[in-house]
């Protein structure tokens, strides 16, 4: 039986705890079977609310498990503004997105930040959720040089990542091409699967482990909505989908969800 993830990455958005609730709440209805896992990645100020919204729904039928949109490296000390990896977990969070093609646009991160962002995730006991990606000018050059741009960021993004089975097991990859991500522009769904195959191989070769690209997650992002998800996800090699606008949308979570569902 296939096993897939739907992440939800709320970005900047809601305004308000009570939307915030309101969203988790309806994610949580959406009844999911077992194959299927659902992450929620709310913004830091609504990870609490949420966490005693699940807690308070311990039985209810679609459990989505919690995900942070970001993590410091450190887990305490004089770093202004940042949130480290052992607060997450005294949450509740399981899931941390890591290199969000955003914040390496609006906030300067660095594939070496990001580096020591996983290794930090990874030593608390937290899952990964890495993402890579490249833009428009590159794509336009080719399908191999998006290759080319991906694997560079694999490669600097998890250098001297353990490659204990463990470990890497909890390293997911999502593909999310920039130009693909708020744009309707979402990419042709057998090149996702391309690429998807293409980051298997490489994680094998990081992780030094051929099993690696089998036991590897790879999902993909990008204008992701009920209508096309099942495009991607038929595809044994694309494990999940990273949705951001989407997944504010009570009825747009369940159209994903039931298109999952009927994929065999
Ligand atoms: P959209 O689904 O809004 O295109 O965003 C994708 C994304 O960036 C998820 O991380």
């Amino acid at each position: 039986m296939f096993k897939k993830i739907l992440i939800a990455n709320w970005k900047e958005h809601p305004k308000s705890g009570r939307e915030a609730v309101k969203i988790f709440g309806a994610a949580m209805r959406a009844k999911t079977p077992k194959n299927i896992k659902t992450v929620v990645c709310p913004p830091f100020v609504y990870l609490e609310k949420c966490a005693s919204t699940a807690v308070r729904r311990p039985n209810a039928k679609g459990r989505a498990a919690l995900g942070a949109q970001d993590v410091f490296w450190k887990d305490e000390g004089p770093y202004t503004g940042e949130v480290g990896p052992a607060m997450l977990r005294a949450l509740g969070v399981a899931y941390v997105i890591i290199g969000h093609s955003e914040r390496r646009r609006w906030l300067g991160e660095t594939d070496a930040m990001v580096n020591k962002k996983i290794g930090a995730a990874l030593g608390a006991g937290l899952r990964v959720v890495l993402c890579v990606g490249e833009p428009a000018g590159v794509r336009k050059k080719g399908i191999a040089a998006a290759q080319k741009f991906v694997k560079d960021q694999l490669a600097k993004d998890l250098r001297g990542i353990s490659s204990d089975k463990k470990i890497a097991r909890r390293v997911v990859v999502a593909y999310e091409p920039i130009w693909a991500i708020g744009t309707g522009d979402s990419a042709d769904p057998a090149d996702v699967r391309a690429m998807a195959v293409f980051i298997k191989k490489q994680l094998s070769f990081l992780f030094k482990s051929p099993a690696a690209s089998r036991r590897s997650f790879v999902l993909y992002g990008g204008s992701v909505n009920g209508k096309n998800i099942a495009d991607y996800l038929q595809y044994e090699a694309v494990d999940g989908a990273l949705v951001g606008g989407a997944s504010l949308k009570a009825d747009e979570w369940k159209k994903m969800v039931e298109a999952i569902k009927t994929l065999r």
